[in-house]
């Protein structure tokens, strides 16, 4: 029986839906797949080499892979396996495309090939809020794609990937925002007057970045700006700082399908969302295997 690793880490759920549907097309075909947090430390029972092959599986933050993954996979002990990279994020830019490009670097060295990625759009958690129809479609497109996807992962398909120089470029330029974020964390607030003391913020944060004293909130010096504190805060208690105005609050409606219709597309990167939603069979989203 063929053996799959998938790590990955999910800020606010989407990246973890899309591993879900990729793992229930594997074991269709007959694989078994373990499901591995990307966000608690490395370990050696769920090592690479325990597996066929593997995924890592991330939310794209600022055209880059967050910056907990990149430090995940670097426990990794060398090997020679080909693996996929599965990632999610709210538009098609083809700047998300090569936001692996660390990762990979890292695995590189470590012997391992990239064989293939795996781009799925899923309603942005920051910036703004998707409209149902848009979720709608894009659930639909995953639903779609996840198959062909799980196929090639089961099948050990491609290999050989290039990923563009300019697409590289531009994920390094904006690394400068996984800086920035360790900052504006920092000056994150928390209204006392809607929260209800919970402790979910406290308790979910992927960087154990954030302390309650039972009377004021504390964020350290090194959030991620992954939003799981404010996007689950049951009373919407957050203030993110100076990105409060795009703040996207409470968890998406997902599961319906919408097949694409014209109009009901946001304005804004229609053309690459429809290219999207309109491409047929695996993920649409990729860069050429040189064969
Ligand atoms: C700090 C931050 C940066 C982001 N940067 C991008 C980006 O560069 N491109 C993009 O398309 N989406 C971006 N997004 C949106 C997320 O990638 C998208 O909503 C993703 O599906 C969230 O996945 P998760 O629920 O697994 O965390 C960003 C979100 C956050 C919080």
């Amino acid at each position: 029986m063929k053996r799959v690793a998938v790590y990955y880490f999910s800020a606010t759920g989407n990246t973890l839906r899309v591993c879900k549907l990729i793992k229930e097309n594997l074991e269709a075909l007959g694989a078994k797949v373990d499901m591995i947090k990307a966000e608690e430390k490395f370990d050696a029972e769920f090592s690479p080499e325990n597996y066929d092959t593997f995924a890592v599986a991330y939310p794209v933050h600022g055209f880059n892979a967050p910056s907990n993954v990149v430090e995940y996979v670097k426990a990794f002990p060398s090997g020679a396996k080909g693996y996929y990279i599965i990632k999610s994020s709210g538009e098609p830019a083809p700047a998300n495309r090569d936001s692996s490009h660390q990762i990979v670097d890292i695995l590189r060295k470590k012997g391992y090939e990239m064989l293939d990625e795996f781009h799925y759009v899923m309603p942005y958690n920051m910036i703004f809020r998707h409209d149902k129809d848009m979720v709608d479609m894009m659930w639909k497109r995953a639903v779609d794609a996840a198959p062909f996807d799980a196929k090639e992962i089961f099948e050990g398909g491609r290999g050989e990937i290039k990923q563009k120089l300019r697409h590289k470029f531009i994920s390094r330029l904006f690394l400068v925002e996984h800086g920035g974020m360790r900052l504006i964390g920092r000056s994150f607030k928390v209204d006392m007057k809607k929260c209800v003391k919970c402790g979910k913020c406290v308790r979910e944060c992927p960087m154990k970045n954030i302390t309650f004293d039972g009377e004021k909130f504390t964020f350290g010096k090194n959030c991620l700006g992954c939003m799981r504190c404010s996007f689950n805060c049951p009373t919407n208690a957050f203030n993110i700082g100076i990105l409060q105005g795009w703040k996207v609050n409470g968890a998406y409606d997902i599961g319906d399908m919408k097949e694409y219709e014209e109009g009901k597309v946001c304005k804004y990167c229609n053309k690459s969302y429809k290219k999207y939603f309109t491409a047929k069979g695996g993920n649409s989203i990729r860069n050429k295997s040189k064969d």
